[in-house]
């Protein structure tokens, strides 16, 4: 039996947590630091997910035996490297890369390099710095428009430019490599832009061999019809109809395969999961970045179609016996929608209570960004309440968290409507 604790507070740990309390494996479930939803499904601990001092006390006076970490921060700062090198943590599987693996998501220049060394298909690029600013304007004009910049480094999702004129793209250039998202700007990677629908594909590996889940598509865009300021997602769907089992052999032969045995022939320790973020250029997929970690809000319909024991899953990754483990998917289509506070991406406030959650029948709730206080459950963040829905189709699943959505209040509540209904 596993006593677990899971790091992160948002949707993907609310939607983790979920699935992992239906494991018959599962003692108890801890998540740190969690939110308001996550504390229904488990045992909410006042940890931050980067705190490995406060991490590595609870985990021995707890008895923790598996931990599982959601966001990408604790894994680029060494996690599981963390555990490895204290003896008293060597026999506690971390679930995620080692600091060198996440690297594939913390430096875009090293994800390019990685798809150079093993024949990954990705836009062709090149890395610039401030010393080689003329060469990097000079690279610009051998491209055609639109022109795509990359911090190198991580900047919590905006850290890709995507810009029309060949001036903007100079003046970009030079902004970023003076520091507009500090060092993590400090190199950029110019690359070709890419042009299709985009999808993300998710592996649990051991490092040996892995299981590849459901696929999902996420919603970036702030507005219906894919308008406005980009997110941190307005909602997912799966499966992808485009992503069918003949384009996801592609995936597999071409980019999943390749991207395992290239970690095992660095020498890079993975055991987690491994996050595509593809893209469909007529027919033949193409990968536009990896992430070490679950997607959000990807992971709030991907949990719904994993029929199997996911903690089952996970011990296949920790003992590296994956290879031994069945994975089965549910055939129906899943739904998320992600409700937003007013004036999110912008400023927005925060404290609202929330009422009409207990009212949902049908759908799954996941608190993203919720907390409590004086004993309601409150607006905390700027994505607010995902609904999660099966339908025996996505128009089907989409109707349906629309239809509980209306049950569920708190000031300036904004959601798109149109979730799935482009593919
Ligand atoms: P990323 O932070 O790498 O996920 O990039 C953010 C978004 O920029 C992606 O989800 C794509 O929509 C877009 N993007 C990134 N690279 C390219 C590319 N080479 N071609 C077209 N779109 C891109
Ligand atoms: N949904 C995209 C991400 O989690 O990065």
């Amino acid at each position: 039996m596993e006593r677990i604790l899971l790091l992160g507070s948002g949707g993907r740990e609310h939607a983790l947590a979920w699935k992992i309390a239906q494991s018959p494996k599962l003692e108890k479930l801890y998540i740190a630091p969690g939110n308001a939803g996550t504390a229904l499904t488990g045992e909410n601990v006042a940890l931050k997910a980067d705190d490995f001092d406060g991490i590595r006390d609870f985990v021995l006076e707890n008895g923790i035996t598996m931990v599982v970490v959601g966001p990408e921060d604790p894994l680029v700062k060494g996690i599981y490297d963390y555990f490895r090198n204290d003896a008293r943590l060597t026999s506690i599987p971390v679930i995620g890369p080692s600091a060198k693996g996440a690297v594939l998501e913390g430096s875009k220049d090293f994800a390019k390099g990685f798809m150079q060394r093993h024949g990954i298909p990705t836009a062709a690029y090149r890395t610039f710095t401030g010393e080689t600013l003329e060469e990097g304007k000079a690279f610009l004009h051998t491209l055609q428009p639109p022109y795509v910049l990359k911090a190198d480094g991580l900047c919590a999702g905006k850290g890709v430019l995507i810009l029309d004129s060949i001036e903007e793209a100079e003046h970009e250039l030079e902004e970023m490599l003076g520091g507009m998202f500090g060092g993590a700007s400090s190199r950029v990677v110019i690359e070709e832009f890419m042009s299709g629908i985009e999808c993300s594909v998710f592996v649990l590996t051991d490092g040996k061999d892995y299981a590849i889940l459901p696929e999902a598509k996420d919603y970036k865009r702030i507005g219906e019809g894919d308008t406005g300021l980009n997110t941190g997602g307005m909602g997912s769907v799966s499966p992808v109809p485009f992503a069918d089992s003949e384009w996801m052999k592609k995936v597999e032969e071409r980019i999943i395969r390749p991207t395992v045995s290239g970690l095992a022939a660095e020498g890079i320790d993975y055991r987690g999961f491994i996050f595509f973020g593809l893209i469909n250029v007529d027919g033949d997929p193409k990968v536009i970045e990896y992430n070490v970690r679950m997607g959000d809000p990807e992971t709030e319909t991907v949990m719904l179609r994993i029929k199997s024991d996911l903690v089952d899953l996970l011990q296949g990754v920790a003992t590296q016996t994956l290879g031994q483990k069945a994975i089965e998917f549910d055939p129906r289509s899943a739904v998320c929608v992600m409700m937003v506070s007013g004036g999110y991406p912008g400023s927005y406030e925060k404290g609202f209570p929330i009422t009409g959650i207990d009212q949902v029948e049908g759908s799954i709730v996941f608190h993203a960004g919720t907390g409590v206080s004086n004993g309601n459950t409150v607006t905390a963040g700027g994505r607010v309440i995902a609904v999660s829905s099966y339908g025996e189709t996505k128009a089907e699943a989409l109707a349906k968290s629309m239809q509980e959505a209306t049950k569920i209040q708190f000031q300036g509540k904004y959601y798109r409507k149109d979730i799935g209904q482009d593919l």
